[in-house]
């Protein structure tokens, strides 16, 4: 390990904020002046890169950040390459190149989620950057790590919100679905709805079956349960759905839409495309299932808000000063991961493009079953 290093870094965050951004930037930061390297914070993602908005990071700008959510150096999910400019989509690499070069930076390093390490590796791949990417969201689903930064902090606050659910939904006797964010994959949900107990699971990774459901939350209340809490997933499919979804794909990439959109089956041509939040319809479709008043709540951005868990904060801290050693080797066009309890430079190709879902082996599916969770896929 150097005891001194040289040169510049850019550094920015990209994409959904989350719990941990200002923590990691302050670590990153504070390792790289360690060794002697120059920070330069860059604005709102790469936008900020291709418009040149800058800040030049000194130790007091990224002192007392650590507790803070958000990020302190703002965050956008545009993409040098389709970047929207007066309601046109272009591409704008060239100046982002231009700018890291006038800039002077040897490397690029980048907080953010798949769409950023996508971005990142393109980045190098197309102009020869230098990056170096951590990884950030509260949907666990970067590949090559055990775990995200800012995971943890949205688990709790998603865990607290269905303690809360309990009370209420006991007091007035009814089912309450809970939707909760993840985009594709469950682990948020899967977790959350373990730590707090809820009734019925549903996650993207099982297609649910809607009556097994109805019959789990009916048999518990023949067993005098005076309420059932089903946490879903944002990005969850029936079994039908799932039928017709490679279907509804196709058709939502030919349209061009940047939306997620849910398949149901049903319509003249087999497909029919909507757009009500997930857990509306299913509470709609449970309460008529089972004659029990149903309410929603989704979560939505509250999970993405507020100060990092100590967790998060011993991880983010972690990542960033292990970039700091990296970046004064000159060790580039990587992604800092957690590997069990070491924190370890990997690959970037290894990483970019790939999606890591829960496996539905994975040893968080067997204790939701063995704790008699719903995952919504049994005969009931
Ligand atoms: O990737 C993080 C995330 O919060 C997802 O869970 C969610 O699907 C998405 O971002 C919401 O994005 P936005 O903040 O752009 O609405």
């Amino acid at each position: 390990m150097p005891t001194k290093s040289t040169g510049t870094i850019g550094i920015l965050t990209a994409g959904g904020d989350c719990p941990g951004l200002n923590a990691v930037i302050r670590a990153v930061a504070k390792a790289a002046m360690h060794y002697g390297i120059k920070v330069i914070g860059i604005r709102d993602g790469f936008r900020g890169l291709v418009e040149n908005r800058t800040i030049p990071l000194d130790n007091a700008l990224v002192s007392g950040i650590l507790t803070q959510g958000g990020t302190f150096l703002g965050s956008s999910r545009d993409r040098p390459h389709k970047m929207e400019v007066g309601g046109k989509v272009v591409d704008l690499t060239a100046a982002a190149v231009r700018n890291y070069r006038r800039l002077k930076l040897d490397c690029l390093v980048c907080l953010g989620g798949n769409g950023t390490q996508k971005t990142a590796l393109r980045l190098h791949e197309r102009s020869g950057m230098n990056v170096l990417t951590l990884p950030k969201t509260i949907d666990n689903d970067v590949a090559e790590t055990d775990i995200t930064f800012g995971f943890d902090s949205a688990m709790a606050i998603a865990t607290e919100a269905i303690d809360r659910l309990h009370t209420t939904a006991t007091s007035h006797q009814r089912i309450i679905v809970c939707e909760i964010m993840g985009h594709d994959a469950g682990w948020l949900c899967l977790g959350a709805g373990i730590a707090g107990g809820a009734d019925v699971i549903l996650i993207p990774e099982i297609p649910y079956d809607l009556e097994a459901v109805a019959r789990r939350l009916m048999r518990r209340q023949r067993a005098g349960k005076r309420f059932s809490i089903v946490a879903v997933a944002e990005g969850i499919v029936s079994r039908e759905e799932a039928k017709t979804r490679a279907a509804a794909d196709r058709m939502s990439h030919e349209l061009g839409l940047e939306t997620r959109l849910i398949a149901q089956a049903g319509s003249a041509e087999g497909i029919h495309l909507v757009q009500e939040p997930v857990a509306s319809r299913l509470a709609r479709r449970l309460q008529q299932l089972t004659g029990v008043e149903a309410r929603v709540t989704s979560l939505g951005h509250v999970q993405r808000g507020g100060t990092p868990t100590a967790f998060d904060r011993l991880l983010c801290t972690r990542f960033g000063t292990k970039a700091g050693e990296l970046l004064a080797e000159k060790h580039y066009n990587i992604m800092v991961g957690l590997k069990g309890t070491l924190c370890v430079p990997v690959p970037l190709k290894k990483v970019a493009g790939i999606k890591r879902t829960v496996p539905v082996d994975h040893p968080w599916i067997k204790t939701a079953r063995l704790v008699e969770t719903c995952l919504g896929d049994e005969t009931e």
